[in-house]
């Protein structure tokens, strides 16, 4: 076909496809996929650089997965690590409209330690430095788990390799997790909008 005839007819809906794309929360309206997720060359997950503006789904204490091996051993002298789990904002709204998660949908859980030494003490546990970051990054088109994972090391890696596909992360989270392979059982606001589905 002659190119010039090529581009007039490409053309138009090129620019249907980008007015579709809406640019505030980069959800593409005629997929529903949400695409903030960045990678680098080698396919490796860029951290996001606002997680602090990140919905607040859920906070738990001590509910660390135990080493192979290991005991479960919660107690106040040994209370493990401080989790808190994050949506990232465009993947949120179109959650609480639609009550399913988007192609492209990405859920944080940070393990905080537990400050030894607060200042002043007061009774409990309070937040101290991030240990572990990871993302659930949850995609049907991309994924045969229709999920990926990622691990960063507290503050210092910036990028994280995919977890290979079958790993024990998706075994756990599609046996135990209630929803779509999420532990959505222990985030109040995501129980709140499930509970509003119509099945
Ligand atoms: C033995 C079970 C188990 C395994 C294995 C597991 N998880 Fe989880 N995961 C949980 C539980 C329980 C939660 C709920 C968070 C909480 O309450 O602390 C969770 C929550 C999460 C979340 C928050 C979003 C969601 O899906 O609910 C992320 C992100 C996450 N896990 C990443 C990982 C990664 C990465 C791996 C593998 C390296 C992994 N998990 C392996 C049990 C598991």
């Amino acid at each position: 076909m002659n190119t010039k005839i090529l581009i007039i007819l490409i053309l138009p809906l090129l620019s249907l496809h980008l007015y579709a794309q809406d640019m505030q929360t980069n959800t593409d309206h005629l997929t529903g996929e949400i695409r903030v997720a960045t990678f680098d060359d080698e396919n490796r997950l860029i951290r996001p650089d606002n997680v602090d503006e990140w919905v607040l789904l859920g906070v738990s204490v001590g509910h660390g997965y135990p080493k192979e091996g290991e005991e479960a051993g919660f107690t106040l002298d040994n209370p493990g690590k401080m989790q808190v789990i994050q949506m990232e904002p465009g993947a949120y709204n179109f959650f609480k409209e639609n009550k399913y998660y988007a192609n492209g949908t990405m859920i944080s859980l940070a393990f905080y330690e537990t400050l030894e030494d607060p200042e002043p003490e007061i009774d409990g546990l309070a937040q101290g430095e991030l240990a572990t970051f990871e993302i659930h990054l949850l995609h049907k088109e991309k994924y045969p788990d229709d999920r990926a994972f990622f691990v960063y090391r507290g503050d210092e890696d910036l990028t994280a390799k995919i977890e290979p596909q079958e790993n024990r992360c998706v075994q756990c989270h599609m046996a135990e997790g209630d929803f779509d392979g999420t532990f959505s059982q222990f985030y109040p606001a995501v129980r709140d909008i499930l509970s509003e589905r119509k099945d």
